[in-house]
């Protein structure tokens, strides 16, 4: 399952990252890469714990955990400290997958990827190139975000980022261990989520069948949770 959550950052939040961004000082982007995509790999990151890397990175976690969407659609456990990266002057990262286990620098936490997570920060009119290119069993999907907003994409995913000809692509990017591991359990129980959601929209809270599929819900995640 392919999610865009809109507007995880505001226009304005979106103007003082960038700039953030912009003044920060930059590294090979391959320091985090695997032995199969250090060679796919053309493009620059901030270090991680830099100090812009952990401001901006808190700020984007806390923009998630409040919302709605991102919760029912990850159902995460345990979140990686977000990345920033940047493309310009014909850099690309070609076909690749992440790796499937992540150490968290400075904690003994291994972190298992699930779900990817890529938010835009350059408006896609000020670049050329530069779409995030999702496999999937019906293609390759195409993503190009406006600013702000987050794609969350099965990290199991072969993925790449299609040559940046024209302006800067910068990007935030980290993964997310769910409570549920496997993408189609997930996926049903984000389904469920909604549905539910519209019905208690439509009939209350207090319907009595609103209360029996959330109880259903709940009882799967009781099922497939792992913590
Ligand atoms: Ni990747």
């Amino acid at each position: 399952m392919l999610l865009v959550i809109p507007d995880v950052l505001t226009r304005a939040e979106v103007a003082a990252c960038v700039a953030d961004l912009t003044a920060a000082t930059w590294g090979d982007g391959r320091v985090t890469a695997g032995l199969q995509s250090a060679p796919v790999k053309d493009n620059e990151q901030l270090a991680e714990g830099s100090p812009v890397a952990r401001a901006w990175g808190d700020r984007v976690l806390d923009a998630l955990g409040a919302s709605e969407l991102f919760v029912a659609a990850a159902l995460p456990h345990r979140t990686f400290p977000p990345l920033f990266n940047r493309y310009a002057g014909g850099s690309s990262f070609g076909t690749h997958i992440d790796n499937a286990i992540r150490p968290v620098r400075g904690t003994s936490i291994k972190l298992r990827t699930d779900l990817s997570a890529t938010l835009f920060l350059s408006d896609p009119d000020s670049y050329d190139g530069g779409e995030l290119i999702v496999e999937g069993t019906s293609g390759g999907q195409s993503v190009k975000l406006p600013a702000g907003h987050l794609v969350l994409y099965p990290a199991s995913s072969l993925h790449q980022v299609t040559r940046v000809t024209r302006g800067v692509r910068l990007a935030c990017f980290f993964w997310v261990q769910s409570m549920v591991r496997d993408d189609g359990a997930r996926a049903l129980l984000f389904d469920l989520d909604r549905t539910i959601q519209r019905l208690a929209a439509r009939d209350g809270l207090g319907d009595a069948e609103v209360v029996a599929l959330t109880g259903i819900y709940h009882n799967l995640i009781r099922r497939w949770a792992e913590s």
